[in-house]
């Protein structure tokens, strides 16, 4: 039996527009988590710098993304909601976990090798070692699920390592000062429904993602109705029409990221979109799936801009939150702190 208190943590960098990838892999399945947990959703602002972020743009998006989460339903006194670097102790724990983990660890994520690709030597030592903050984002507040997408899993798995040899590490010292050997929980990655991945619209063997250089390939959450009929209309797809059972999807993955994306918006398995639309072509498929995002995402754009109206009041949301997060993280640091061997803790 596990002692930790059931809690869900996750995260977003506000870097560059807000995508459906970020909204149907992220934010929509943080929505119902609230009425079954204690929530924290953090606004990642440290994160975003490990590349270079022009300060006006990393404001007004860390606002954006604020208003985001509160127009997709997220509910500021149910849950915490915060930007990071108002809490300091994600630093400083993120600095002790730099001492845990290893660079053979760090060296091997995917994401690391794809974003430095050829040019490691010129990256920022933060992008590096941008998992162990992670880590600390995460086990700061003892969470003990992280809802994300499927890209964040070896992210989550690396958590896992870090807690792990900080508790074997420390075992001796934990039984000393009388706490318990599985300080850090053993977090799970909540990965799971048909929009874990959701892939470019120019290219469906790509994510869909903030760095694309072509604007076809997402749909942000801040485009009008015209424009997000326009790049469903515009995505790449085959020929043929859409098969009946899920198995004819496979070698389709332009038709495979549609379904997946009508699952998704409309709360329902892949099979049953096919069930609906099989036999069906493109021609017919597409702006029914169009009618549908506009329906799902045209409130979240015009709540965004109400709350974008009061900067005061997304302040003021984080502020608070940032107060209840500090909470928290004050108490796991105290003990951090004494557990590390730090005189004064
Ligand atoms: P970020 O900001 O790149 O993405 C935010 C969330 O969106 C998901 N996502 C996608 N889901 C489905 N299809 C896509 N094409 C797609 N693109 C992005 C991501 O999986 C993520 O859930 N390292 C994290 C932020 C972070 C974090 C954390 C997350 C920092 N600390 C602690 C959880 C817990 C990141 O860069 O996400």
């Amino acid at each position: 039996m596990s002692s930790f208190v059931p809690r869900i943590f996750s995260g977003i960098q506000p870097s560059g527009d807000l995508h459906l990838g970020n909204y149907l892999g992220a934010i929509r399945r943080f929505v119902p988590l609230q009425q079954s947990h204690d929530c924290i959703y953090c606004v990642v602002d440290m994160h975003a710098i490990t590349v270079w972020q022009d300060p006006a743009d990393l404001h007004r998006s860390t606002l954006e993304l604020t208003a985001a989460y509160l127009a997709a339903g997220l509910d500021p006194k149910r849950s915490i909601i915060f930007n990071q670097s108002q809490v300091i102790e994600h630093a400083e724990l993120a600095w002790i976990f730099n001492c845990v983990a290893r660079m053979g660890w760090l060296n091997r994520m995917t994401q690391w090798k794809d974003k430095a690709g050829k040019n490691s030597e010129v990256q920022s030592v933060g992008l590096f070692s941008y998992p162990s903050l992670m880590a600390a984002d995460i086990l700061l507040y003892k969470a003990t699920g992280v809802p994300v997408g499927e890209d964040q899993k070896q992210h989550l798995e690396l958590t896992r390592d870090i807690a792990a040899k900080f508790n074997n590490d420390f075992g001796p010292r934990l039984k000393e000062l009388g706490l318990d050997a599985d300080y850090f929980p053993m977090t799970e990655p909540l990965i799971s429904g048909p929009a874990t991945r959701i892939m470019s619209l120019r290219d469906g063997t790509k994510k869909m993602s903030k760095s694309d250089p072509s604007d076809m390939s997402r749909i942000a959450l801040t485009d009008d109705a015209e424009t997000i009929t326009r790049k469903i209309k515009k995505a790449k797809t085959d020929a043929e029409p859409l098969p009946s059972e899920v198995a004819g999807l496979k070698g389709r993955p332009e038709a495979e990221n549609l379904v997946d994306i009508y699952a998704a918006l409309a709360d329902m398995s892949k099979d049953q979109v096919l069930r609906e639309f099989g036999g069906v072509g493109f021609g017919t498929f597409k702006p029914a799936l169009a009618d549908l995002a506009v329906a799902q995402l045209a409130p979240i754009a015009d709540d965004m801009r109400r709350y974008l109206a009061d900067k005061g009041e997304i302040e003021r949301v984080l502020r608070d939150g940032a107060g209840r997060a500090r909470i928290i993280a004050a108490e796991t640091m105290r003990e951090v702190r004494k557990i590390v061997g730090f005189v004064g803790a």
